[in-house]
């Protein structure tokens, strides 16, 4: 029996298996609006047998994408762009889910492909960004943000709200909050990026208000039987990894409290140069660590896409869902090739009816 094949339920939702496609921003939107390439690629996606499909960081207010390629979902047209994207991931049996996202002082920046860097001063493609305190990231990402004000803060909560609400009206079933990866909340809860004075900076304490007071928000719109995820950098691998973690584990039990359903975890990646020890499954152990402390369901990634690691970890206990990223750019039937690599009885019933039928046939 595969522990990977196995069902997830999670409030009203269950998944067909314990694979997931984690967000990935395609930077193929126009003003923000998923087009015929999002729904060529999802559509892809979900007839490959994944559980779950999230869409990619998708912005809450403009200033949030990460490059002009990213999606929107800041007013109601753009939230319609999606419909055609979740009818499609449903039709092939999977669950629609979406990520919503700020990018803080990481917006602005060029496509991976055309620099990865933060577009030039004084290039009309390119915004001011907001973040806690006015400090740059780093590296390739130099642009200074500008420090939000109280009204900043109450306007971009407003906008992760006015966001889910969208989300849930064209018919997410599955909303995650992105809290990772030195976006705009992850700059929060990080004291390399939060040097405020005032109630959002300074102590543990004052680093999450952010974070919660927005989940808060979140959930009280967002329905009770449908799942509230976070993706939450826990460590940033910058050599005080056990007091990071210790704080990040007290901070989800918090997000528990205030209805999160399940946590995704991840890095940090709040400042640049950090020796993360790249490998398969090295999220495995920490993922795990987190679930037993916090004692909430766990999702993660980075390299875990390969069907033997993805049945072993979540055999193991360390994931509850295993989030195959890259793996599933290059084979979009990558559910389909676990459940045979394993050995899963009649494993094409992984597919959509349409395609099983034939691959069970000759
Ligand atoms: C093209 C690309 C885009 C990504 N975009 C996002 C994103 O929108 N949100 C997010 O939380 N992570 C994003 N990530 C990280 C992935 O969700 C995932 O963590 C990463 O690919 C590692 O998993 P893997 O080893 O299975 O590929 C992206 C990764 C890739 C390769």
């Amino acid at each position: 029996m595969s522990a990977l094949f196995q069902p997830f339920s999670l409030k009203d939702i269950t998944l067909r298996n314990r694979i997931a496609v984690p967000p990935m921003c395609q930077y193929m939107a126009v003003d923000g609006q998923a087009n015929d390439w999002h729904l060529s690629h999802y559509a892809g996606m979900a007839r490959g047998g994944a559980g779950l499909v999230i869409v990619e960081a998708t912005a809450v207010a403009p200033e949030g994408r990460i490059t002009p390629g990213c999606t929107g979902i800041w007013n109601d047209d753009l939230a319609q762009a999606f419909v055609p994207v979740v009818k499609a991931i449903k039709a092939a049996g999977s669950v629609p889910g979406i990520q919503i996202a700020h990018a803080g002082r990481k917006a602005s920046a060029n496509r991976p492909w055309e620099g990865d860097d933060h577009i030039a001063e004084g290039d009309a493609r390119g915004w001011q960004t907001i973040a806690p305190s006015a400090i740059a990231f780093g590296g390739g990402l130099l642009k200074v943000p500008r420090a939000m004000d109280l009204d900043d803060i109450a306007r971009v909560q407003q906008n992760f709200v006015d966001a889910a609400v969208r989300a849930r009206e064209v018919g997410f079933e599955w909303l995650e909050l992105h809290f990772a990866h030195g976006y705009l909340a992850q700059s929060f809860f990080s004291a390399h990026s939060n040097q405020r004075d005032d109630i959002y900076g300074g102590s543990v304490e004052n680093r999450s208000r952010f974070l919660l007071e927005t989940l808060k928000a979140v959930r009280a719109v967002w329905p009770e039987h449908l799942p509230l995820t976070i993706r939450f950098g826990v460590l940033e691998f910058d050599g005080r990894d056990e007091q990071t973690l210790l704080e990040s584990i007290g901070l989800v039990r918090q997000f528990k409290d205030a209805g999160m359903d399940m946590l995704s975890v991840s890095m940090g990646f709040t400042i640049p140069d950090v020796a993360i020890p790249w490998g398969p499954a090295f999220m495995g152990p920490i993922a795990e660590r987190v679930r037993r402390e916090a004692d909430v369901p766990v999702s993660s990634a980075w390299g875990f896409g390969t069907p033997a690691i993805a049945e072993r970890v979540v055999k193991e206990e360390q994931l509850d869902v295993v989030m195959v990223g890259k793996a599933h750019l290059a084979n979009p039937h990558w559910a389909y090739f676990a459940a045979k690599e394993l050995g899963v009885e009649r494993a094409s019933w992984t597919l959509p009816a349409p395609y099983a039928h034939w691959l069970e046939r000759y």
